[in-house]
C-alpha cells in the first residue's frame, strides 16, 4: 500500500493506492452486492454504501476524498441494477443506466478487516506482576532520532501492555516533548503542555509532594481523562518513590470474576471528581471501572485526592466505599503491582485510562526526583501506529501481533 496523494484522479476513496486484488466473483443479493474472491474472502458490500463511494467526483469529492453526500439525498436501494467484472475490479450498473468502478484492493482492505478501528492496532494482552516481570523496554535514541521503525515497535508494546518504557534519552526537560510529537499533538491541560513532576513548596497537585500515591489514573475529572501519559526521569537521587503499575484489565477481570459485587458497585455507581486548583474547576462524574461502550477502550478512574461527594443514592454508598476499599487494596497488592526505580533518563509511557500508577513515599533527605511529563490521547498513538504501519507494510495493511 503506498501514498497516492498526487493522483488527480483517485480510484479509492482514501489517499492510498492498494495492491490489486482481482474479484473472482459479483451478485447481487437483496440489495447487497456480495463480493466473492478465490481464496474465500467475502465482502457484503450495500447498494448504498457503494453509491456514496462512487468515485469521479460522483460520491466521493476528488479532492479531499470524503464522502459529500447529505445522507436525505440518497436514492432507494433499488438503485442498484448489475455487478459485474472488469479486470478484476467490480463495475456496478445503476438504474439511471450509469456505471461505477470500485477498485479491487481497496474493497480486499475493506473485506480484511482494515478499515475497522482495529485495524493495525495489536490487542490489549491483560497482565499481572507474574506476567511481567519487568517493563517492556526499547532503546529511546532511535525513537527520538525519528526513526520508524523503533517508533513503531515501541508504539506496538504500548497498545499490547499498557506500558512501554524508553531507556538511554539524553537528560533533558524538552525531550518528553520531542518523544511526544514524534507520535502527534500533545494533550494540553491546565498543568501546561509539558509539566514538571517533583517536590514542590507550593503544591497545586497531590503529585508534587513527598505523599506516596495510591495507584490512580490522572484526571479522572475530565469527561475524557488524557489517553496516555510520557513520564521522563531527568534526576533521581532519592531514596524511595519507586514507581508502581498495575493493569486495570486484570484488575477489572479479577473483580468481575471473583468479587462480582464489588465490580457490580465500581462498574454503576457513579461519583464526582472535581479538581481544587484555585483557577480551575473541572468536573465529571463517572464510575470508577468504565467499560464504555462495546469496543471502547477501558477508562478507569481513580484518583482519590480529587474524588468528592458520591453522586450516587445514599443506599448505595455503604457498598460503592466497600469496593472502592478492595479495588485500591487489589490494584496496590503484590500480584498485580510492578515496582521500579525511575532511572535518569527512562521514559515511562502507559494508558492512562488503563494502567493504575502510583509510587511509593520519597525520602527527600539527600535526594531529588525530578520528572517531566505531558499527556498524549489515544487517538494520536494509533493513528500514528496506523501509518507507520502501512507506510512500512510491503503488503495489505495486516494487524502485528
Ligand atoms: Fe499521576
Amino acid at each position: 500500500m503506498t501514498l497516492a496523494a498526487d493522483d488527480p484522479l483517485g480510484r479509492t476513496p482514501d489517499f492510498y493506492s492498494y495492491p490489486s486484488r482481482p474479484i473472482d466473483t459479483a451478485a447481487i443479493e437483496e440489495g447487497f452486492v456480495v463480493i466473492r474472491w478465490a481464496d474465500g474472502a467475502e465482502l457484503r458490500a450495500y447498494a448504498l454504501w457503494l453509491w456514496e463511494n462512487r468515485m469521479a467526483d460522483q460520491g466521493i469529492d476528488e479532492r479531499t476524498r470524503e464522502g459529500k453526500l447529505d445522507p436525505a439525498g440518497l436514492p432507494d436501494a433499488a438503485v442498484l441494477r448489475g455487478a459485474r467484472i472488469s479486470s478484476g475490479h467490480l463495475v456496478v450498473e445503476w438504474h439511471e443506466a450509469s456505471s461505477s468502478e470500485f477498485d479491487s484492493g481497496w474493497l480486499r482492505h475493506v473485506a480484511d478487516g482494515h478499515e475497522s478501528a482495529r485495524s493495525a492496532i495489536p490487542p490489549s494482552e491483560h497482565w499481572t506482576a507474574a506476567d511481567l516481570s519487568e517493563l517492556p523496554t526499547r532503546p529511546g535514541p532511535p525513537v527520538l532520532d525519528g526513526d520508524e521503525a523503533a517508533v513503531a515497535e515501541w508504539l506496538r508494546l504500548l497498545c499490547r501492555f499498557g506500558v512501554a518504557r524508553l531507556e538511554g534519552l539524553p537528560v533533558d526537560e524538552s525531550v518528553v516533548g520531542e518523544i511526544g510529537r514524534r507520535i502527534g499533538a500533545l494533550r494540553d491541560t491546565n498543568f501546561g503542555v509539558t509539566w514538571p513532576v517533583s517536590v514542590d513548596l507550593a503544591p497545586t497537585s497531590t503529585a508534587n509532594t513527598s505523599l506516596p500515591l495510591a495507584p490512580h489514573s490522572d484526571l479522572p475529572t475530565r469527561e475524557t481523562p488524557p489517553g496516555h501519559q510520557l513520564l521522563h526521569c531527568l534526576i533521581n537521587t532519592c531514596q524511595g518513590g519507586l514507581s508502581t503499575l498495575a493493569d486495570g484489565y486484570a484488575v477489572a477481570d479479577h473483580f468481575r470474576e471473583h468479587e462480582p459485587e464489588h465490580y457490580d458497585a465500581l462498574a454503576t455507581l457513579r461519583w464526582t471528581f472535581f479538581n481544587r486548583s484555585p483557577d480551575h474547576d473541572h468536573r465529571w462524574s463517572g464510575p470508577i471501572i468504565d467499560e464504555g461502550a462495546p469496543g471502547s477502550p477501558l477508562t478507569l478512574r481513580a484518583f482519590h485526592p480529587v474524588r468528592g461527594f458520591p453522586d450516587m443514592a445514599a443506599t448505595d454508598v455503604p457498598r460503592a466505599y466497600a469496593a472502592l476499599r478492595r479495588f485500591s487494596a487489589v490494584a496496590g497488592s503484590t500480584e498485580f503491582e510492578l515496582r521500579s526505580a525511575f532511572r535518569p533518563g527512562d521514559l515511562v509511557a502507559f494508558d492512562n485510562r488503563r494502567i493504575l500508577h502510583g509510587r511509593t513515599a520519597i525520602d527527600m533527605m539527600g535526594g531529588t526526583r525530578v520528572l517531566h511529563g505531558a499527556y498524549i490521547d489515544h487517538d494520536e498513538i494509533h493513528s500514528r501506529l496506523r501509518v507507520l504501519t502501512r507506510r512500512t507494510a510491503s503488503a495489505p495493511m495486516s494487524t502485528p501481533q
